[in-house]
């Protein structure tokens, strides 16, 4: 009996593991192998939890992508009597709290915005960004000169304003799609807030959310062997404290989590003649054994998502001493 309440105790358990919540969309692709899936996010303890796109490129960034409750056009004209309108934009199931907190992680951010205008005049409309900042439909970040890009896209011409131009037009008529020019850090767009909706129409749609950071690199390379730990005194940054190896044929593994270049591995001598650094998990497309091309004291890996690596030495007919290893971009 009782070991039927174990078992299912641990079926139980592992249920709820495997609908395990994070903080980010980095700590859910670190996590899970570096697997680009929608994964249960919740920002901050206590606060919202929702379902979040993150996807994992092989440059080893991490795009975070955020849904709206705007994505569709959405008409603000003759919606309601008064003579302005104020529309906030939901992102998933987050308040504002969840939102800021998910957002000190989640790296450079971009958005894009349609936004059909009939009649309303420029100064009309403003739009809320996250930052508490406003802008009109005339931009000022220096990306482009319209709130959105598509004008500066198909003209390549930074300055040029909306057309017709909203600043002397009070009746422009226009429809444009594309990013919305203001610096990354004031994303995502908050809220949109426009007049004359009486008889103007302004329609508007707002784009997913994506922000993209790259993944933190590992500085601390992790040793298993049985050094009893003195291997810290090959990351001390010091080229005078070293390990000394005798033993005819030794291996070791190194743990790196992250995209890097090299590893470099130094000793006093600079004679390396008999190390080789392998990689225990090659890319499927790695054409080889996984070895790491030497280059004097450098090796360049092939990069493995997991990262582990065994440093070998062979021939050890005379000792040899490492002193630093250390983790190139
Ligand atoms: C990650 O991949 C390794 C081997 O490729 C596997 O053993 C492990 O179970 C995977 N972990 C997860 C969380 O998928
Ligand atoms: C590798 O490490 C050695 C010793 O610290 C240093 O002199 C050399 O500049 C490093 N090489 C690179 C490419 O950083
Ligand atoms: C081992 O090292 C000795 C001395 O450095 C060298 O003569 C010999 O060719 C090496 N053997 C192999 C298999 O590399």
């Amino acid at each position: 009996m009782q070991l039927i309440t174990l078992i299912f105790l641990l079926v139980s358990f592992s249920v709820i593991y495997s609908s395990t919540v994070y903080r980010s969309c980095l700590d859910a692709v670190n996590d899970n192998n570096f697997t680009t899936d929608t994964y249960s996010i919740q920002p901050r303890i206590g606060g919202a939890t929702s379902q979040v796109y993150c996807q994992f490129t092989s440059n080893f960034e991490v795009t975070t992508i955020l849904d709206n409750n705007k994505e569709t056009l959405t008409s603000l004209a003759k919606t309601q009597a008064a003579y302005g309108i104020k529309v906030n934009i939901q992102y998933e199931n987050f308040d504002d709290s969840d939102l800021t907190e998910l957002l000190k992680a989640a790296g450079v951010c971009q958005q894009t915005m349609r936004f059909v205008n009939r009649k309303a005049a420029n100064w009309h409309n403003r739009f809320l960004f996250w930052d508490g900042s406003y802008t009109s439909f005339i931009a000022n970040d220096g990306i482009c000169n319209c709130l959105i890009t598509q004008i500066c896209e198909q003209t390549n011409i930074l300055t040029k304003p909306c057309y017709p131009s909203i600043e002397t037009q009070s009746h422009p008529v226009f429809d444009f799609t594309g990013r919305i020019a203001v610096l990354p850090q004031r994303l995502p767009l908050k809220r949109i807030e426009a007049g004359d909706t009486n008889d103007g129409t302004n329609k508007f749609s707002i784009g997913k959310l994506k922000c993209t950071r790259k993944m933190l690199i590992s500085k601390k390379l992790i040793f298993d062997n049985k050094c009893q730990n003195r291997e810290e005194i090959l990351t001390d940054g010091n080229l005078q404290t070293c390990l000394t190896f005798k033993q005819n044929e030794f291996g070791f593994k190194l743990k790196i989590q992250g995209h890097f270049r090299f590893l470099n591995i130094s000793n006093s001598n600079s004679v390396l003649d008999n190390i080789f650094v392998q990689s225990l998990k090659p890319l499927e497309n790695d054409n080889g054994d996984g070895n790491c091309l030497r280059q004097g004291n450098l090796f360049k890996c092939s990069i493995s998502l997991i990262g582990e690596y065994i440093l070998y030495f062979y021939n050890m007919t005379l000792e040899t001493e490492i002193c630093e290893v250390e983790v190139l971009e």
